[in-house]
């Protein structure tokens, strides 16, 4: 079959590699209809991680259901499937507790496993045609069938749920108000997840036009940290700043003039949100990042503001989203025609495209912010 691999920094193909069989009786085979691109992908692209050559990309998946082990019981062949990019088991104490983003199974020595991804255990992506799924019975959302809302669906596998974990970390309640670094697709989801939660007022910090104009559209308000300080921006327009943030960006942060500085959005957050308020942390930091802009960057090692953070009493949750504690509600909102998290999906193509999808995603090019492959 076809699938998109890894094959060095900034370079992907479309190859053929082995198609991929039931290996446990818990698995199943998945035909893909739908994986999107990611910008966790890109950190893979650039050579940021540690990623080797070989990986086949692609943790939002969706598709048809194709054949089944023997040992599955609720999910059937030709049933219609959405995947948490996190792979889970469902029994060990993280996966009870709801944690399934750091289950102690899948990825044994780790907390957490993922289709895809580099230090996520051994599975394979779905930029493919078909595509490996463990412990299916728990692994598999099941859709309506047909192919209706087929983008918003696409979205459940990762930055819907992704974004709504955002609003969870950083406990925003009804008739709050939100400040969320970063306008890129989970950014987007998590301004969209905090007005579903009732935000009174969410910000939305970016410098791309097009992004920031997407938050606009939703009823966030936009502000463009090339237009000075983010922190001062929003507190000009509250009272002296927010009651939460989130970090929706991550370790490749830049600063206005577009200098690498890994720390700069958690301590604009520590500036931006009110004395006693908290802070989500979604954006990736990694505890190896051979392209750092410094020796301790590289071990994942930040200067934060510890001090401000101490002084306004401040707390903070980072991680991997447990997709699977929100995606049947999440899904459900979309069915009833609460939710339509399609607007950030900007193109549709086919997997032969995707060397071209990935260098303009990379460039954050007008139109790639977030690109649906179709095998
Ligand atoms: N925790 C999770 O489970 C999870 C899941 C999916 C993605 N992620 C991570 O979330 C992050 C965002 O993903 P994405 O797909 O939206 O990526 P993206 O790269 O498309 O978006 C990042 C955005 O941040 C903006 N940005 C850069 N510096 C900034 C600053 N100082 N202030 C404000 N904005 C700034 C960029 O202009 C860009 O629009 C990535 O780090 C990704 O790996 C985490
Ligand atoms: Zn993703
Ligand atoms: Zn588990």
């Amino acid at each position: 079959m076809k699938a998109v691999v890894y094959e060095g920094p900034n370079d992907v193909a479309v190859k053929q590699v082995d198609e991929p069989r039931v290996e446990q009786p818990t698995d199943v085979i998945v035909r893909i209809t739908s994986s999107a691109i990611c910008g966790s992908d890109l950190h893979m692209y650039e050579g940021r991680t540690v990623a080797e050559p070989g990986i086949v990309f692609g943790h939002e998946n969706m598709g048809i259901v194709e054949q089944t082990g023997s040992g599955v019981t609720s999910i059937r062949e030709g049933d219609r499937v959405s995947m948490p990019f996190n792979v889970a088991c469902g029994f060990c104490r993280n996966c009870l507790a709801g944690n399934t983003g750091f289950c102690l199974t899948v990825n044994p020595g780790s907390a957490g496993g993922a289709y895809g991804y580099v230090g996520m255990g051994p599975y394979k992506g779905g930029q493919a045609e078909y595509l490996r799924v463990p412990f299916a019975d728990f692994n598999c959302l099941p859709l309506p069938p047909g192919d209706e809302h087929e983008d918003d669906f696409a979205m459940l596998a990762d930055i819907f749920p992704t974004g709504y974990h955002a609003t969870e970390l950083a406990e925003v309640s009804p008739g709050e108000t939100v400040a969320v670094y970063g306008a890129g697709p989970v950014g987007l989801m998590t301004a969209y997840s905090a007005m579903l939660r009732g935000a009174a007022q969410v910000f939305v910090v970016d410098k791309i036009p097009e992004r920031l104009g997407l938050a606009a559209d939703i009823g966030a308000v936009p502000i463009d940290f090339t237009e000075g300080s983010a922190p001062e921006q929003i507190a000009e327009r509250t009272d002296g700043g927010t009651d939460n943030g989130i970090d929706a960006v991550g370790y490749q942060a830049t600063v206005a003039e577009g200098e690498e500085q890994p720390a700069v959005v958690l301590n604009d957050l520590i500036a931006t949100v009110r004395p006693t308020g908290t802070i989500g942390v979604v954006g990736l930091y990694l505890p190896e990042d051979p392209g750092a802009p410094s020796e301790d960057a590289k071990h994942g090692r930040l200067l934060i503001d510890m001090g401000s953070y101490f002084e306004k009493g401040l707390r903070m949750g980072s991680g991997q989203a447990n997709v699977k504690a929100y995606n049947r509600q999440l899904r459900d909102l979309i069915i009833e025609g609460r939710a339509t998290p399609s607007f950030v999906v900007s193109k549709r193509l086919p997997l032969e495209d995707a060397p071209e999808a990935y260098e303009r995603f990379d460039n954050r090019e007008r139109g790639y912010s977030k690109v649906v492959l179709k095998p």
